[in-house]
């Protein structure tokens, strides 16, 4: 590798945040709408430096070489190489620094924003501009070897700057709403769930009682709809009821558990409009919604009492129009 020929420079960075779903997990991977949200306070930063050639690529993330890099990780390595490759970068040295403030496995799309901040930091390593199809085409490397079937709509939501509304392969555009004063509190089980268990359970009782399961499916779609709609007239009160009706029906469908189910009634014990889990379930987070800050706190407070290991309080006040950058 001739480092000369191809502009580089000796640092560059890339970023991307958590996701959360708001509607539609799971009935999304079969073809139904769902609304989802970039958590603008829990990021991954991905940052390249330049270290002398022929030394080997040494990944932070996991403190070693990325050829030693564990199984589990798989997916990234395999992106890391796939990148290194379209680059023509063999044999250059760099050293990877990811600095993730996402919990694994937890349902917030940690894969997802790991590969979009590493794509972005690489393609502004090379100086090469990025498009949104590109960007998530590459992640896609990624999320197909650790989800095995994944939807895209994780890796489209860690790389927007706003609430979007996706269907499979069709739709992925930027929703705007005013709710000036609610917020989703999330707070994490502490429990992993991995995505890929929850999808082939899933998968498996459509397969086994369609007459059951495929109801649910159809319905969770609905609801999206509808949430969309009640977001276009800022009805919280429907949202929060359309929320603690997707939780009844991802519970039907196996993947919320007891400590999810728990968190769900203390949230809306304690002012929350409406309560679900989100992402795969089977583990993870809960999000509630909230009216107002006093009552955000107040959920939050709870959730901690309860076991939540940590919370976040997401305002949609925050959320600000795209500048249309990959
Ligand atoms: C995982 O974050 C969301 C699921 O709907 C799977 C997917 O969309 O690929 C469970």
């Amino acid at each position: 590798f001739e480092s000369e020929r191809i502009k580089l420079k000796d640092k560059a960075t890339g970023k991307s945040y958590a996701k959360i779903i708001w509607f539609g997990e799971h009935s999304v991977v079969y073809g139904k709408p769902a609304i989802a949200i970039p958590i603008y306070s829990v990021d991954v930063i991905a940052t390249i430096k330049r270290i002398p050639a022929g030394q080997q690529i040494h990944c932070r993330y996991f403190d070693g070489p990325i050829d030693e890099m564990a199984d589990n990780l798989r997916g990234v390595k395999t992106l890391i190489s796939h990148l290194i490759n379209l680059f023509g970068a063999k044999g250059l040295g760099f050293d990877l620094d990811i600095k993730s403030k996402l919990p694994a496995e937890r349902g917030m799309g940690s894969s997802a924003a790991t590969a979009i901040a590493i794509v972005r930091a690489f393609f502004d390593f090379f100086e090469v501009n990025l498009t949104r199809s590109q960007l998530l085409k590459l992640a896609n490397v990624e999320e197909k070897i650790t989800h095995g079937n994944p939807s895209g709509l994780d890796s489209a939501t860690a790389s927007s700057n706003m609430p979007i509304w996706f269907i499979r392969n069709e739709i992925n555009e930027q929703i705007d709403f005013n709710l000036p004063t609610s917020s989703l509190v999330i707070a994490d089980s502490g429990i992993k769930g991995k995505t890929s268990e929850a999808v082939s359970l899933v998968h498996d009782n459509l397969v086994d009682e369609p007459e059951s399961f495929q109801p649910l499916i159809d319905e969770l779609g609905r609801i999206a709809e509808t949430a969309r709609n009640a977001l276009a007239t800022t009805d919280d009160e429907l949202l929060g009821q359309m929320m603690t009706q997707s939780q009844r029906d991802l519970a039907k469908l196996g993947v919320s558990n007891q400590t999810l189910d728990t968190f769900c009634q203390v949230a809306c014990d304690n002012h929350a409009l409406g309560a679900k889990l989100t992402g795969s379930g089977l583990g993870g987070c809960v999000i509630a919604l909230a009216k107002n800050q006093t009552d955000a706190q107040q959920i939050s407070t709870a959730l901690r009492k309860a076991g939540a290991t940590q919370t976040w309080i997401q305002s949609f006040k925050n959320y600000q129009f795209s500048t249309g950058e990959a």
